[in-house]
């Protein structure tokens, strides 16, 4: 059985294809389109799913949408009713559209010529399903946390085989990731984009504004919350926040603004709400399910920082977090649903997310003679190996595409720039390279066998395969990972093993060299660019920047 599954217009658009309870395609529309957050219909990423496998549309069974369209507008008309006469001006602009949303959906999906059944199903669903059922947990408590879905922000959930129950939830306007957003636009960076630099700020600063949050926020010992919505501007539509919350914080930022120690210090008083609803939540869940297991999902759930202290904090033993955790791999939790929920098949063996596109030697050495680059190949992987690790070492920053290309946010060492992870200055040439902010910290790709005495991990063979978890770094290694440690002092991380076989014998070489076992991984792309998905566009930010060499399949380039 086929199915195809679709997020859309909303962020991170995704086209993910499921052949017999297997991923065996997902990619998301930014990799194609170059528009980052691409938000369109994927029209790019069906086709490579599709043409990844030679199929063609009419060899798939049943599509499966992430969302239920006439839920979601009539979320979007109640608000509009309740804000009225606030909310006119951006309802006009947006009405027509909203009007026909579930039309111009299915239409979409018509057009590339599908006859058979569309199934819609709810947002939440989507996420509950594409933890749980891509985890090994025969049975586990589920918790999806969002922004918004349909009306839906936030799920406590158990499930077991086949079977997904729902327990409890909050809905909109009552978000978390609403308000974790709104502080993210009072400091001047992207609404459903840059949340993930304000947890970064939060290290360099104290949470004094905590208890000011709590205040219009009403949080109850179960973890369920209300916001008192006097503060919040998102319902009519215009800004995130008003001028009753800007009283209260203080003047949002602007964007070309220094960011300051007040900055700071609202970044750590909101990742501390956040982290406190969010564990009373989880430990709530705890005592509905029973369960050890815990199964997250949702934009809130990449949130690594609160992740890496459930094991403390919370009494789950065991913590999966899917990689794809936003909107994009919620097109797989729908095709999920739809293959092991309704159709009741078998599910099938937890995946790693090297799911997009891949480059033979051929179509490499076709884009390096069209940039007239002088390259070495390598006829055989440890050579190839010896060679990268050798300049890994030696502190040469290198560019690494190799594979298939990682479905999700994180780049997983298959489209990555890689370095050695000290002396702490590696940290300030990376940036540059990247041209991103100083503030921002770097993840460290580690040999699972070894994680246990680099990092505070709940367990010594801990999996954390999709960089999910933020763990405190040992202080006597927090020399060692000098461009790594945050100034929290801690580290986001992705553990490698033999699922990504060439990765592992890179960094496995690394640590034969230099007794390090973790490099330093960041994505393969530059500032305002989605994650380099062609050879070309690896050779172009290589020659834009000064990475020091490019490892393109088996082959080398030294700038
Ligand atoms: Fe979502």
């Amino acid at each position: 059985m086929t199915i195809l599954g679709i997020s859309a217009y909303y962020h991170d658009s995704a086209a993910v294809l499921i052949e017999d309870g297997k991923i065996v395609a997902a990619i998301e529309e930014e990799r194609f389109s170059r528009i980052k957050h691409d938000n369109g219909f994927p029209h790019k990423a069906i086709d490579f799913c599709l043409k990844s496998r030679d199929l063609e549309i009419k060899d798939v069974d049943y599509v499966a949408y992430y969302e239920k369209p006439l839920l979601k507008f009539e979320r979007i008309l109640e608000n509009f009713i309740a804000t009225f006469p606030l909310s006119l001006q951006p309802f006009l602009k947006g009405m027509p559209e909203w009007l026909d949303y579930k039309i111009k959906i299915e239409s979409s999906i018509r057009r590339l010529g599908f006859k058979n059944k569309i199934f819609f199903v709810p947002h939440h669903y989507s996420h509950a399903s594409a933890c749980f059922l891509n985890s090994s947990f025969k049975e586990s408590a589920i918790l999806t946390i969002d922004g918004v879905g349909e009306w839906q922000t936030t799920g406590l959930w158990k499930a077991n085989n086949n079977k997904i129950t729902p327990l409890k939830r909050i809905d909109f306007p009552n978000s978390l990731g609403l308000l974790y957003s709104t502080f993210t636009a009072h400091m001047g960076f992207k609404v459903n984009e840059d949340e993930y630099k304000l947890m970064g700020l939060a290290a360099y600063g104290k949470p004094i504004y905590a208890d000011k949050i709590r205040s219009i926020v009403d949080i109850k010992p179960d973890g369920s919350f209300r916001l008192n919505l006097k503060y919040f501007g998102f319902r009519e539509g215009f800004r995130m926040y008003n001028n009753r919350f800007e009283k209260i914080f203080g003047k949002a930022r602007s964007k070309k603004e220094r960011i300051v120690r007040r900055h700071a210090d609202l970044a750590a008083s909101v990742q501390s709400v956040t982290e406190d609803i969010y564990f009373k939540t989880l430990n709530h869940l705890f005592e509905l399910t029973g369960s050890s297991n815990l199964c997250l999902s949702g934009g809130v759930a990449l949130n690594a920082l609160a992740n890496g202290k459930i094991y403390k904090k919370t009494p789950f033993k065991n913590v999966y977090i899917f990689g794809a955790a936003g909107d994009s791999g919620a097109a797989v939790g729908a095709a999920l649903y739809v293959n092991n929920v309704i159709m009741k098949k078998r599910r099938n063996q937890p995946q790693n997310l090297y799911l997009g596109s891949k480059y033979d030697n051929n179509a490499i050495e076709d884009a390096l003679l069209r940039y007239n680059l002088k390259f070495i190949k390598y006829d055989s992987e440890r050579k190839l190996i010896d060679r990268a690790a050798g300049l890994l070492s030696k502190g040469k920053i290198i560019g690494w595409f190799q594979g298939g290309c990682e479905f999700g946010p994180r780049a997983l060492g298959n489209r990555s720039i890689l370095s050695k992870p000290n002396p702490k200055s590696m940290k300030k040439k990376m940036n540059i390279i990247k041209r991103r902010e100083q503030f921002r910290p770097f993840a460290g790709s580690i040999l699972q066998s070894e994680v246990h005495k680099y990092f505070e991990v709940p367990e010594k063979n801990h999996q954390s395969p999709f960089m999910t978890f933020c763990f405190k770094v040992k202080k006597d290694k927090s020399s060692t990972l000098a461009s790594i440690v945050h100034k929290d002092g801690t580290c986001r991380i992705q553990t490698v093993n033999h699922d990504n076989g060439r990765y592992f014998n890179l960094i496995k070489k690394f640590f034969e060299l230099t007794k390090i076992a973790c490099v330093m991984n960041t994505s393969f792309n530059l500032k305002g660019e989605p994650i380099v998905e062609t050879p070309d566009q690896a050779i172009e930010d290589f020659l834009k920047t000064r990475m020091d060499a490019l490892v393109l399949g088996d082959y080398v380039v030294i700038k």
